[in-house]
């Protein structure tokens, strides 16, 4: 693989910033500066302890991927499926590649935003363990008023068929005219259709839903709707602590 691949799935930047980074003679390869982005590193040369530091920086062999994916809208999350597109769809990677990614946790067909798709097992087991309540926020535009109730409703724990845990419901605007509001609500869980179905418990609809955070991890608003990319080591790393 190219060294500025490597270091960009590493986390340090895209492609371009990595680019430039190799050229300003930061990288060095078994302590001799490397400045051309092409040199080719081997999975095995990685594997027998090649040394590749950045800035001085010893650079650890990550043997996982973690992408952040922007989910539009009219896409399933899943690995596959027969009839429609899927979230992996998004992501120009071979059929190798992809195989032992998985997205972790599941957003509607309708739902949009922070998806992160990675072959790390066991993150995403801590990520969506019941045990570890890992705060999902959520943007919504709600059919019908939001109110300071709702507010303590969400926050006391709705009864739907199961009893919720208590969620942050804030309100942003509210538009009395068109009856309808903004929110942003933070849920410790991932049941199905849960946030549709907490509005529902007081009798409002989602309209519209979009996931910006999960954890520490931040949906990067630069990415449009179906646009991805590389987690960077730090976001790792935090998802990590989580
Ligand atoms: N809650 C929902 O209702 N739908 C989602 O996609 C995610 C959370």
């Amino acid at each position: 693989m190219r060294l500025d691949k490597y270091l960009s799935g590493q986390g340090f930047g895209t492609r371009s910033e990595v680019k430039k980074l190799i050229k300003s003679g930061a990288v060095f390869i078994n302590e001799v500066s490397v400045c051309d982005a092409g040199f080719q590193i081997r999975e095995e040369d990685l594997e027998n302890g090649i040394s590749v530091s950045v800035q001085g920086k010893e650079v650890g062999y990550k043997a996982h991927r973690y992408y952040m994916l922007n989910k539009p809208a009219g896409c399933l999350t899943a690995t596959e499926d027969a009839r429609g597109k899927t979230v992996m769809d998004f992501l120009p990677l071979s059929a190798p590649e992809k195989r032992k990614l998985c997205p972790v946790g599941r957003l509607d067909k309708d739902t949009e935003g922070l998806l992160l798709i990675t072959d790390d097992g066991d993150l995403a087991h801590r990520l969506l363990s019941p045990k570890r309540h890992v705060d999902k926020c959520y943007f919504a535009v709600i059919e019908g008023i939001v109110t300071e109730e709702d507010v303590e409703k969400f926050a006391e724990g709705l009864e739907l068929s199961f009893q919720a845990l208590p969620a942050r419901l804030k309100i942003l605007e509210v538009d009395a005219e068109k009856k309808e509001s903004r929110i942003e609500v933070t849920i410790q869980e991932g049941k199905y259709h849960q946030v549709k179905r907490m509005f529902g418990a007081v009798g409002k609809k989602v309209v519209y839903l979009k996931r910006i955070s999960m954890g520490n991890l931040v949906l990067d608003e630069t990415l449009k709707p179906g646009e991805y990319r590389e987690l960077r080591r730090e976001e790792v790393e935090l998802l990590e602590a989580e």
